[in-house]
């Protein structure tokens, strides 16, 4: 259960600063396609933020914790922190990229959650999957190159 407690705040931090980085460029997205990156990553923003809260929930019913600050996230955050301000393909190829480090790890945290039958865990982990998945499709359809 420990190490399911574990992962589960990783990824936890890792989706805060996934967040955190689609609510940026979705503020300093400069260039030709403004608008339509504007909504794209306020789409996302929004859809992550909204899941930010249950996800803290359920971690706290497994019976631990939940890391709550810009030290803790960035200590377990597997999402990497952008401080420069990139071109607006640069931001859709660094989100695309780290919305398909999310899939793997939330698979990950579903694996551990399956393990120790914790199935109403691993059925908001499948449907936050599904939710990025469906990021990924947005952000590699808007890609020049696909
Ligand atoms: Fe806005």
């Amino acid at each position: 259960m420990e190490e399911l407690h574990k992962a589960a705040k990783v990824a936890f931090a890792s989706e805060f600063s996934f967040y955190l980085k689609a609510h940026n460029f979705h503020w300093n997205i400069v260039g030709p396609d403004f608008l339509e990156y504007h909504d794209l990553f306020g789409k996302i923003y929004e859809e992550v933020y909204e899941s930010i809260d249950p996800f803290a929930e359920k971690i706290r019913a497994l019976g631990t914790y939940v890391p709550a600050s810009l030290g803790r996230f960035s200590m377990l955050s597997q999402i990497d922190d952008e401080t420069q301000i990139l071109s607006q393909d640069a931001m859709l190829v660094e989100l695309a990229e780290d919305n398909e480090k999310m899939v793997r790890l939330l698979k990950m945290v579903y694996d551990s959650a399956e393990q120790f039958g914790e199935h109403g865990f691993s059925n908001f982990l499948a449907e936050r999957m599904d939710a990025h998945r469906k990021h990924g499709w947005m952000l590699k359809a808007s890609l020049k190159n696909g």
